[in-house]
Formats: C-alpha cells, sequence, structure tokens
C-alpha cells in the first residue's frame, strides 16, 4: 500500500460513516431533539454515488443501523496496490551468439560434409529440401570427398553455397521474439515451417543425432549418429541409490551452445585421491581414460591409435578397412557403468604385457 492512499475497505468505512450521521441526522429530524452529533466523521461521498438510503427509525440501535444501510456501488475506484507488472526483457544473446559461431555446430559450412539440399536436413535444416533424393553412383551426393579435386555434383539435390548456407541457428532449437532467441526451445519443423513444442532438450539433440538409413536408396549405409546413454552407472540400475542428479541429458554434460562436455572427474573429483578406487592403484592407471575402464558397450579398449594422445588408454574401434588393413579409431562410449573387471586388459599373454589378474583384481590362483 502506498502511503497516502486509502485503501477501498477504508473507504467504504468512512462511507458507512457518513451514512451513519447522515441517518442519525435523518433520524434527529423526527424524533426528540436530544440526539446530540458530537463528531464530525470526515466524509468522502463524492467518492460514491449514495443510490439509496433505507430510512430507519429513531429508537433503533446504532449497530442495526449500519446492518440494514444498503449501498450500491456503482463506482469502482481503482486503487495502485503493486507497481506495474514489468515486461520480462529477452535474454542478452551477445555471449551465446559469440560461443556458438566458433563451435562445430554453430560454424558447420565443409565442402566435405555434403553442402547439399539433401545432407543439410541436418547440417543446416533451413536449406533442406525434402524433395531432394541421392543420384546413381558415383555421385550420390553433392559432396567433396577428401580424394576429390573437384565437388561432385549429383543432379538429384542442388548445392548450396557458403552464402545461401543457414546452418544450424539459434530458431532451429528456440522460439525467437525479432530475431532474438527466447532461450526457450523448440524444434522448427522444415516441413511446416512451424516450431513444435519439446518436451526436454534431449528431443532436439536426437533430432539429428541418430541413426538414420539415410543414403540407402543408393546402396550407402546412411548416417550413424546415436548416442546411446546406456550404462548402470548413469541410469542407475545397479548403482547405489542416491538423490543426487545423474547426467541423462546431452546438455547435463554438453554446453548446447559450445557444445564442449564436462569430464568425468568435473562431477567424481573424489575418485581421483579415493584411496578405494581401483583397489588402491589409481597411480598405476593415471594414462588409462575413465571410460577404458566403465565403458558399458564392450568395446575394445587400447592406448590411442593417434600417437599424439600420449598412449591414454580408450575405447576402441577395430576394423579391416576396403584395402584389407586393420585399422583402429578412437570411439567414444556414452555408457558407464559401475562394475569394472580387471581382465579386460590383464588378461593372461595380454600384448601389453600388464600383471595377469583375474576379473576381480586377485592373482591367478591354479600358476604352476
Ligand atoms: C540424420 C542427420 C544427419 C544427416 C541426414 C546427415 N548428417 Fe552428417 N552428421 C550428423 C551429425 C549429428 C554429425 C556429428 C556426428 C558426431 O560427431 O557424432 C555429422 C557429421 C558429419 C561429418 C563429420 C564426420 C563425422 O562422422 O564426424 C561428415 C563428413 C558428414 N556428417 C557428412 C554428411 C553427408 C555427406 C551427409 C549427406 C549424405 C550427411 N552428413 C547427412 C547428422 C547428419
Ligand atoms: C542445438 C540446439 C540449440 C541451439 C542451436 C541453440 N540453443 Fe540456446 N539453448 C539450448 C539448450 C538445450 C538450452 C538449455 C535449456 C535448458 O537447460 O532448459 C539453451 C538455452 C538458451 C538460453 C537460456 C539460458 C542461457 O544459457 O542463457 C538462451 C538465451 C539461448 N539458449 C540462446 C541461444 C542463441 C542466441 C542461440 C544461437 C546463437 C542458441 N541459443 C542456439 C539449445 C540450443
Ligand atoms: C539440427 C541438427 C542438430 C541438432 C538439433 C543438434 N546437433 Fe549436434 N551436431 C550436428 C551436426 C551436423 C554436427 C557436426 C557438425 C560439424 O562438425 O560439421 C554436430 C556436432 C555435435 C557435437 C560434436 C562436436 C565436436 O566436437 O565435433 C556435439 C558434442 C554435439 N553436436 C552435441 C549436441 C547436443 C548436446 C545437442 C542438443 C542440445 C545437439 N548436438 C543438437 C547436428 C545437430
Ligand atoms: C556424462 C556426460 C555426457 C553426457 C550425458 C553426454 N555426453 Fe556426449 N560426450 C561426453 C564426453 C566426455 C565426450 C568426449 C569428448 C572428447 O573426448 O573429446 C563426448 C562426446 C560427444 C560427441 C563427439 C564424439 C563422437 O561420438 O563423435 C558427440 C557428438 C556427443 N558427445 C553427443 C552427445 C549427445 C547427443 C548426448 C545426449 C544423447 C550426449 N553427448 C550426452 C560427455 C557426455
Ligand atoms: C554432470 C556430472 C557427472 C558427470 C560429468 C559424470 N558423472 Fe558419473 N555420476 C554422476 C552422479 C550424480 C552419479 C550418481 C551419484 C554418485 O554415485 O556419485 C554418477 C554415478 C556414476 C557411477 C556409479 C557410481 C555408483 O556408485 O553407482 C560411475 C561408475 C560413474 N558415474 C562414472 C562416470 C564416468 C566414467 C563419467 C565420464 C564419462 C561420468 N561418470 C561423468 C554425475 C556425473
Ligand atoms: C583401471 C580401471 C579404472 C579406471 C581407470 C577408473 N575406474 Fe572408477 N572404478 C573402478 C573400479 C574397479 C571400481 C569399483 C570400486 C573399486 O573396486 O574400487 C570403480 C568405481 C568407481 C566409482 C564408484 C565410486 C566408488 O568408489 O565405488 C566411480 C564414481 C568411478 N569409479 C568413477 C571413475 C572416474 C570418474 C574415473 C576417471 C577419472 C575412473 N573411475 C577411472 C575402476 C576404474
Ligand atoms: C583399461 C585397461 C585396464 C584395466 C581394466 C585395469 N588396468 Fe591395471 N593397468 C593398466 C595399464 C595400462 C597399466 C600399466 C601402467 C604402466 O604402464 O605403468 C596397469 C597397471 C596395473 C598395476 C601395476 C602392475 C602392472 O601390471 O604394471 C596393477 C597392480 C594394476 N594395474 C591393477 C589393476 C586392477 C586391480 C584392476 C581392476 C580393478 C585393473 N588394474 C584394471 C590397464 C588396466
Amino acid at each position: 500500500m502506498l502511503p497516502g492512499k486509502r485503501s477501498p475497505r477504508i473507504r467504504l468505512l468512512l462511507v458507512f460513516g457518513a451514512l451513519l450521521a447522515l441517518g442519525l441526522a435523518l433520524s434527529a429530524c423526527t424524533t426528540e431533539p436530544e440526539t446530540i452529533i458530537e463528531t464530525v466523521i470526515e466524509t468522502v461521498v463524492e467518492q460514491v454515488e449514495v443510490t439509496r438510503i433505507v430510512e430507519q427509525p429513531a429508537e433503533t440501535v446504532v449497530e442495526t443501523v449500519i446492518e440494514e444501510v444498503e449501498v450500491e456501488v456503482t463506482r469502482i475506484v481503482e486503487v495502485e496496490v503493486e507497481a506495474p507488472v514489468e515486461e520480462i526483457p529477452l535474454p542478452d544473446n551477445t555471449a551465446i551468439l559469440a560461443s556458438y559461431a566458433a563451435s562445430p555446430m554453430g560454424n558447420n559450412y565443409d565442402l566435405g560434409k555434403g553442402p547439399n539440399t539433401y545432407c543439410s536436413r541436418c547440417h543446416s535444416p533451413q536449406n533442406w529440401d525434402p524433395a531432394s533424393t541421392t543420384d546413381r553412383p558415383p555421385n550420390c551426393v553433392t559432396c567433396k570427398f577428401p580424394t576429390d579435386e573437384e565437388v561432385r555434383m549429383a543432379t538429384t539435390m542442388d548445392f548450396v553455397a557458403e552464402e545461401d548456407w543457414v546452418g544450424i541457428a539459434c530458431e532451429t532449437c528456440h522460439l525467437m521474439e525479432g530475431g532474438i532467441s527466447t532461450g526457450i526451445l523448440a524444434w522448427l519443423n522444415q516441413l511446416t515451417g512451424e516450431h513444435e513444442p519439446v518436451n526436454s532438450p534431449n528431443d532436439l539433440c536426437t533430432k539429428c543425432h541418430l541413426t538414420s538409413s539415410g543414403v540407402s536408396a543408393s546402396g550407402g549405409t546412411g548416417v550413424t549418429h546415436e548416442i546411446y546413454l546406456g550404462g548402470s552407472a548413469h541410469k542407475n540400475w545397479a548403482g547405489v541409490l542416491t538423490d543426487v542428479h545423474r547426467p541423462d541429458l546431452c546438455s547435463d554434460c554438453h554446453d548446447p551452445h559450445t557444445q564442449v562436455p564436462l569430464q568425468c572427474d568435473t562431477c567424481h573429483a573424489a575418485v581421483l585421491t579415493l584411496d578405494t578406487h581401483i583397489k588402491g592403484t589409481n597411480e598405476e592407471h593415471a594414462n588409462v581414460s575413465c571410460m577404458a575402464c566403465h565403458d558399458a558397450t564392450e568395446a575394445e579398449v587400447a592406448p590411442h591409435p593417434d600417437e599424439e594422445m600420449g598412449g591414454e588408454w580408450v575405447t576402441v574401434l577395430n576394423s579391416i578397412d576396403r584395402a584389407g588393413n586393420p585399422s583402429s579409431a578412437a570411439i567414444v562410449s556414452h555408457s558407464p557403468q559401475w562394475l569394472v573387471n580387471c581382465d579386460r586388459c590383464h588378461f593372461a599373454e595380454n600384448p601389453w604385457e600388464l600383471t595377469e589378474l583375474t576379473a576381480a583384481g586377485e592373482e591367478p590362483a591354479d600358476e604352476d
């Protein structure tokens, strides 16, 4: 309540007071002049139009007068109770715009990644033409492969030049207001041109980070980009029940605007120094990544194939390439589990000459 302003209730009381005085005055006219009005009550009659006055017999006591006076309110005086509701300002986009523009998703025009109206379904949704399909080999898609001198052109889709490339824009994931992101999540559906609601940030990420048949029409294998958040650890299938929020959203780890993820030890700093962790062999495993031990996908593990990585142990995918040569590539597993078998690496006659251990980390019993 602002100082100096009267509440409607006080006003009404004043009105009642005024009416009471009036009632008394009226009754005074018709009965003995013994009634003496001692107090003059401040009135605000000009605020309310009194449309009906019920006359009261002189004998009636004061309370009854008040009870039986009927006031028809014909005008409501608006009283300013609180400051007017201010419009919520749009969030400042400046910092996000800058960090996003420098991120892999915010800066993704690349002749080698299919700058065409077909592959753009995920790489630049607003350049996607749903009518485009793949062409016959060898020019299945408009793209420049590492071995190509020039971009090969498919006839079933259009090339998109850099200046026409929209990329993955703020409006792909957000409702906009006058070119500014409101921060509210929604998916811009290129088929309808309208935003659709999403239930969680994961609904957005998995629109593109998925496995699709893609170019299978031309015998290709499409894209295999599904990120599977499995494993018992963060789903708590097997672990200790805690109330702490386990990272089950992509954006729990990845900043959506830089895509940079939190590392395991950001949240699990304690295990680095815990003398019970890895049965007290933390130090021996300083060059073994968390996921080389905790991965639930049964991926193979080995020192990083890229020597620049200093031999850090990671999950790898070993395969035979088209020329028949074995090749090894580091892969990222998103499925951590609590259970770790020491013999994943310390198995008998392992190529790295690590001490042989059982799954539980014991010396093998039957050594002759
Ligand atoms: C279903 C969505 C989708 C479609 C369609 C798609 N991509 Fe991708 N593409 C992605 C995603 C997501 C990534 C990032 C993958 C990652 O890092 O796991 C990616 C990454 C790439 C990369 C980088 C290499 C890599 O694997 O990290 C290349 C090259 C590429 N895409 C080419 C293409 C070409 C060419 C086409 C058209 C034939 C295409 N993409 C169609 C979603 C898609
Ligand atoms: C791939 C989807 C995606 C794109 C593209 C994207 N964002 Fe976001 N944005 C998110 C997610 C996820 C959140 C987090 C929402 C949450 O945690 O509830 C978010 C949050 C925000 C917020 C509110 C919270 C904060 O961090 O301040 C703003 C503002 C925002 N984004 C602006 C932008 C702008 C500006 C762009 C373009 C440069 C952009 N976003 C592009 C997914 C995206
Ligand atoms: C419109 C499709 C699309 C959406 C939605 C999307 N991504 Fe992506 N994402 C891509 C493509 C395409 C790439 C590959 C970009 C490139 O390298 O050219 C990529 C790359 C990435 C990368 C790899 C960056 C690197 O290091 O190479 C991460 C991490 C990532 N996205 C996380 C996310 C997360 C988290 C979300 C949800 C908040 C999300 N993405 C939503 C299409 C998408
Ligand atoms: C527990 C944290 C965590 C969660 C949750 C998480 N990520 Fe990751 N993600 C990482 C880490 C750590 C890396 C490895 C980065 C590196 O080593 O460079 C990574 C790498 C990636 C990459 C690039 C590597 C690749 O496989 O090509 C993509 C793309 C990606 N994440 C997408 C996602 C998406 C989509 C989701 C949600 C479905 C998700 N991530 C959820 C932590 C997480
Ligand atoms: C955003 C924070 C966060 C990140 C990043 C994260 N975790 Fe977790 N993790 C948790 C929480 C919270 C729990 C459940 C509470 C707990 O047991 O500490 C958990 C549980 C676990 C557990 C099971 C513990 C138990 O007692 O059941 C393992 C193992 C684990 N995480 C491994 C990893 C690995 C490996 C990575 C990196 C790929 C990682 N975490 C990244 C937050 C995180
Ligand atoms: C050499 C294998 C190995 C490596 C590397 C490893 N761990 Fe573990 N971790 C284990 C084993 C085994 C357990 C089960 C408890 C035990 O016996 O110490 C465990 C347990 C855990 C737990 C459950 C808490 C607990 O004390 O029981 C968390 C969380 C965890 N690890 C996170 C991590 C993180 C984060 C990293 C990387 C910084 C990591 N681990 C690296 C083997 C490993
Ligand atoms: C992902 C692979 C991997 C797993 C799983 C693993 N280790 Fe190791 N461990 C190593 C590597 C690599 C070294 C050697 C480090 C070096 O060269 O100094 C090592 C070294 C050791 C050493 C020192 C003796 C030696 O062989 O060099 C002990 C003891 C040991 N590990 C115990 C364990 C126990 C106990 C477990 C299960 C809790 C375990 N390790 C699980 C990779 C692993």
